[in-house]
């Protein structure tokens, strides 16, 4: 062999060797359901570009919003499957895999979005971020999206408004016994499809916040909305443990951190959301907003407290009392 022969040899043997030796980037698919306009769907974008800029060709973060993917139903088992890597469902969609995360669909539980923010960040709600660790899921934040608000196509002022009215509901069985409670008809059933549910009379009415009804148009085709705040939409930020067992240490501390800097901003673009989007709803004059009295306020949770009790032995009566206490803060 002539010396430029194996010269060229010993280059392309080098060069192979080397770039295998470069670690492949770390794909990290996003799945959701809301639009890229919501606080959730900001944050995604969010974090893809912080781990753009600070992980440049170690990790690569893919998002894919509005039920593009997957629903809430299918993306829990994408991930345990490694189909995606990230998702931030309701903390209502997991009864499967842990009964716990149940506190945060109590009727009336959390007084604001405030209390639930010092709930999260307090002790128990830290330990329970852990709570479907025994199913693979590993929970690396909360993040918010707001109070709850009720509609139909009638005002449900009192409780006895509800009756017979079919709701749509999140798949858990807290949200059924408290529609149950006020003597209604709860429908479990994922989020793309209740604007279709609703204009076509599925189901008569549903609950959720004031950013999910703007940006999915809920309010151009219902009558009328309560200013209810009788529940919180809350989601976890979660992966699988597996995949976040088998990230190099160095990428799982900066990832963390990129995702405590995300949090911080979801935080503060849900609480603008909330007031935004009840205005922008307002002034499109599609829907009338009824505002409740403190007493009707009172009828509604002397009805739905109930349900406490119902699911108190699996979620802990340790970590009511601690949601109560951030009410007082
Ligand atoms: C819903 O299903 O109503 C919400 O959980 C959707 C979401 O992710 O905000």
């Amino acid at each position: 062999m002539s010396l430029v022969r194996l010269l060229a040899v010993l280059i392309i043997v080098s060069l192979t060797f080397s770039s295998s030796l470069m670690a492949k980037e770390i794909v990290i698919k996003f799945s959701h359901v809301t639009t890229e306009k919501t606080p959730k769907g900001k944050a995604a974008k969010y974090l893809q570009e912080l781990v753009a800029e600070r992980l440049k060709g170690k990790v690569r973060v893919d998002v894919y919003p509005n039920s593009q993917l997957y629903n809430d139903k299918e993306v829990l088992k994408a991930l345990l499957l490694g189909d995606v890597q990230l998702a931030a469902p309701s903390l209502s969609k997991f009864g499967k895999y842990t009964k716990k995360w149940g506190l945060f669909d109590l009727p009336f539980l959390f007084r604001d979005a405030d209390a639930v923010s010092c709930f999260t960040t307090g002790v128990n709600g830290q330990a329970l971020l852990n709570a479907a660790s025994k199913k693979g899921l590993k929970g690396l934040g909360y993040w918010l999206n707001g109070m709850k608000q009720l509609s139909a196509n009638k005002p449900l002022i009192k409780p006895s408004d509800a009756k017979g009215e079919k709701f749509r509901i999140m798949s858990s069985d807290v949200l059924e016994a408290q529609f149950k409670a006020v003597n209604a008809n709860p429908q479990k059933m994922s989020f793309s499809e209740v604007y279709n549910a609703l204009s076509t009379g599925v189901i008569d009415g549903q609950e959720n916040t004031w950013s999910n009804i703007r940006t999915k148009k809920f309010f151009e085709v219902q009558s009328d909305f309560t200013e209810s705040n009788h529940g919180v939409l809350e989601y976890v930020l979660v992966t699988s443990s597996e995949f976040w067992n088998s990230l190099p240490k160095d990428i799982q501390t900066e990832l963390s951190a990129i995702i405590k800097e995300v949090t911080l901003k979801e935080t503060q673009w849900a609480l603008e959301a909330a007031q935004i989007d009840k205005d922008y709803i307002m002034i499109a004059g599609h829907t009338k907003i009824h505002r409740l009295s403190h007493k009707q306020v009172a009828q509604w949770a002397k009805v739905m407290k109930p349900v406490w009790k119902q699911f108190e032995g699996d979620i802990g009566k340790d970590n009511i009392d601690a949601a109560l206490k951030c009410n007082k803060q």
